[in-house]
């Protein structure tokens, strides 16, 4: 059985609903074991457990959010060559940009010689004002949409063998 693992943080849980809509597109494929960690739980041994990657990130400060660095800076060297040629994906949430995230995430996958297997998605939640920023986050039902397939895709890709 082959086994994705979602690693993502979210701060007013936009990024968490993305990951729960993946991780719900992903587990409909029965052949797929799905892991769904906030990136504070995760750690090298997951990484190495896993057979492909989904990664999401708020963005905050025009750069991933602090604690998916975290997860990153914890991880990295000891995953170092040991991911080769494994596939990923990547999801952003964002109030207005997104792609300073999207670079940053992309270059520690190229890194690890990660495949990147589809178009990294970003969802833009249109938050401008300190207030609305700081306000939980309802994602739309589209957007989530594009979430739950692009999680649908990663676990039939990985189920057939095809990355
Ligand atoms: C401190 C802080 C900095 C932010 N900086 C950016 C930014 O640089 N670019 C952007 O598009 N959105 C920025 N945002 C907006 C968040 O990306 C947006 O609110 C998103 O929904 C956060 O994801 P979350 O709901 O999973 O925490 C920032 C939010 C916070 C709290």
């Amino acid at each position: 059985m082959k086994t994705l693992l979602i690693v993502y943080h979210s701060m007013t849980d936009g990024t968490r609903q993305m990951a729960a809509a993946a991780a719900d597109g992903a587990a409909r494929d029965a052949t797929v074991l799905v892991r769904l960690l906030r990136a504070v739980d995760a750690g090298a041994a997951d990484l190495l457990g896993a057979d492909g990657y989904l990664f999401a990130t708020p963005e905050n400060l025009a750069a991933m959010a602090g604690l998916m660095k975290d997860f990153f800076d914890r991880t990295y060297y000891a995953a170092l060559d040991r991911l080769n040629g494994r596939p990923y994906a990547a999801m952003v949430c964002a109030g207005s940009d997104g792609s300073n995230a999207v670079r940053q995430l992309e270059r520690i996958a190229t890194g690890w010689r990660l495949k990147r297997v589809a178009e990294t998605l970003i969802v833009c939640t249109h938050a401008q004002t300190p207030e609305q920023i700081l306000a939980t986050k309802r994602i739309d039902a589209a957007e989530l949409a594009r979430c739950d397939e692009l999680g649908a895709a990663l676990a039939a890709g990985l189920a057939l063998g095809v990355f």
